[in-house]
């Protein structure tokens, strides 16, 4: 049985555990391949436009824009206190508490929607690309992404295998099962056009040490809550067996496939 308290909330009542996946797909991809240009390459902006991106995290994406001299209005949206905190902080970037399935926003509001990695979580995802849609104008574009359907599956499995140890398994509220696999279908009852871009890479580890801290931040995922009492011993045991990997494959790098698309549709 799975912890109770585990939930989406939870574990993004922190900015910490994504800002550690993020870092470490930034670090250790095997092809470089930034997937904040692999959205903006879609968006077709000139740098004036109203953008809303949906389940933005901590704001990083935004921030980008900012960075590269976006004039228009940039508003970030996510239904974790922590999330928006962390995004209105970007100078430039109005962050609102919100839920991707009832926004808080008028019809034809924004140019450019994004909901980047975070449609596998939303309990109605139909809904939410029918809100997306809602929100863009006509002749805006709208750009979604999400993982394939096994996406560092064999860290996730070596998490997962310790953890059911314990008696905990993954907690099934955290995801949807929307994934490269099944969004185009979605998109296209809601848009038509859609565009797919696929992205496949891996992620490469040819020491423990950041590999042990990337399978910590996918704990939560996998069944084990912040304050599991079972926390300490599944970390020491995953880290056991990945310091054993390294020790008897020398030479050799823990290599894990993942890879995702972008599903891009103009409003009509
Ligand atoms: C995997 S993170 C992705 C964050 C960011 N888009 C990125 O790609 O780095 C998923 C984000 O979606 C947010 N989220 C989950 N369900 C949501 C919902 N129903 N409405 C709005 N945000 C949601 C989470 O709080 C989290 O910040």
């Amino acid at each position: 049985m799975s912890d109770t308290g585990l939930t989406l909330s939870s574990e993004y009542a922190s900015t910490t555990p994504l800002q550690i996946r993020i870092d470490t797909h930034a670090r250790h991809s095997e092809h470089h391949g930034d997937p904040v240009h692999a959205v903006l390459d879609t968006l077709e902006l000139t740098g004036s436009e109203a953008v809303a991106d949906i389940g933005c995290g901590d704001g990083r994406f935004l921030a980008q824009l900012v960075e590269f001299g976006h004039r228009g209005r940039l508003v970030g949206v996510d239904n974790s206190t922590a999330m928006v905190a962390a995004a209105d902080t970007v100078p430039g970037v109005e962050g609102v508490l919100g839920n991707a399935g009832d926004l808080p926003f008028a019809y034809d509001e924004f140019d450019r929607t994004t909901a980047r990695h975070m449609l596998y979580h939303v309990p109605d995802p139909g809904r939410a690309l029918r809100e997306l849609r809602r929100i863009t104008r006509p002749g805006g574009r709208v750009a979604v992404t999400v993982n394939h359907p096994v996406t560092c599956g064999r860290t996730r499995q070596l998490v997962i295998d310790h953890a059911r140890g314990f008696g905990l398994t993954p907690a099934e509220n955290m995801a949807n099962g929307v994934n490269s696999t099944t969004l185009p279908t979605m998109m296209s009852e809601v848009f038509r056009d859609v565009r797919i871009h696929s992205f496949d890479n891996a992620l490469i580890f040819d020491t423990a040490a950041p590999l042990v801290r990337f399978a910590e931040a996918l704990f939560s995922f996998c069944g084990i809550a912040t304050d599991s009492p079972h926390r300490g011993s599944v970390l020491a045991a995953v880290t056991t067996d990945i310091e054993a990997w390294f020790a008897s494959h020398p030479g050799e790098v823990w290599r894990d496939p993942k890879g995702y698309i972008v599903a891009t549709a103009i409003v009509q």
